[in-house]
């Protein structure tokens, strides 16, 4: 499973990249506020950034809600760096833009998703990926976890090559959860990312090489 990493934050980017197992990065416009990131040309330049960063996939959201706006800016955004994958909302024109954008050999990825019916309408238009939102389902005492399992079949059944990214991770263990199911890729917080590393068993067990190590030199 690919692990991308869910944030505009540079130096978390940085942190998860120097681990050496992230294989690429999205983003939403809420993120992007949340760096105090404003005016297209701060965007776009902020894109450039994590595109230098990170060796891998990095989607940039579109913020028109109609086709001919969302071509235009996706159209910017694709020029940017060959690793961006325009990331559209799955409405009625965002979906004929995903079929748009696929048409003209830009990556993207369908986001917002909730719904079986939403994620077959994303690999029929031809979406690079398909981002099913964990954690707001669970706000809802939905299971957002089930719904993945559910796209992964649907896509397996059919033979669809959209990918499936799980997104609005917001644990370690959704990670976990997502391996399960066999979702493609999962886009996390860094917090939920080093969380894979947390054993109590690993700890006590490094200290007692450590001590014992340390013994024998003495
Ligand atoms: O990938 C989508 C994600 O950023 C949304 O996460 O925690 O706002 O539901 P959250």
């Amino acid at each position: 499973m690919k692990f991308f990493i869910d944030t505009a934050n540079l130096a978390q980017i940085e942190e998860a990249n120097n681990l050496g197992v992230l294989d690429g990065v999205t983003t939403n416009p809420s993120l992007m506020a949340k760096e105090g990131i404003k005016g297209e040309e701060n965007v776009k330049n902020h894109y450039l950034k994590i595109c230098s960063i990170v060796d891998g996939p990095v989607s940039a959201e579109v913020i028109s809600t109609e086709f001919d706006g969302m071509i235009k800016e996706g159209i910017e955004l694709a020029a940017l760096h060959p690793n961006i994958v325009v990331k559209v909302p799955c409405t009625k024109d965002g979906i004929r833009a995903v079929k748009h954008f696929t048409d003209n050999g830009i990556q993207t990825n369908c986001t917002l998703v909730f719904s079986v019916g939403q994620a077959l309408l994303a690999a029929k238009a031809g979406a690079t990926y398909v981002s099913p939102f964990v954690g707001r389902l669970d706000d809802i005492s939905s299971s957002g976890i089930e719904l993945v399992a559910k796209i992964v079949d649907m896509y397996s059944t059919y033979g669809y090559k959209t990918q499936v990214l799980a997104a609005s991770i917001r644990s370690t263990q959704h990670i976990i959860d997502c391996v399960e199911v066999g979702a493609d890729v999962a886009t996390c917080p860094l917090s939920a990312i080093l969380g894979l590393l947390k054993h109590p068993l690993t700890d006590s067990g490094l200290a007692t090489f450590l001590a014992d190590f340390k013994k024998v030199q003495e």
